[in-house]
């Protein structure tokens, strides 16, 4: 089972995902978050789907 998340343009750059789980998600240069390009590791995948919920916005999307 393949996970990856992207951030869409629904951001606000709060940056709770980035905090929560730094390992997929980091803030860019424009003040959103990015999330990493490749699938994300076995160890990570709670602390990503934890961002992902919690992000105030629901800007993170699993794909
Ligand atoms: Fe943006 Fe949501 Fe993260 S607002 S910085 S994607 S927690």
């Amino acid at each position: 089972l393949k996970m990856k998340y992207v951030v869409n343009e629904n951001c606000i750059g709060c940056g709770l995902c980035a905090s929560t789980c730094p390992e997929v998600f980091s803030m860019t240069d424009a003040g959103v978050a990015a999330a990493i390009a490749e699938e994300v590791a076995e160890e990570n995948r709670g602390s990503a789907a934890e961002a992902r919920e919690n992000c105030p916005v629901g800007a993170i999307e699993e794909v």
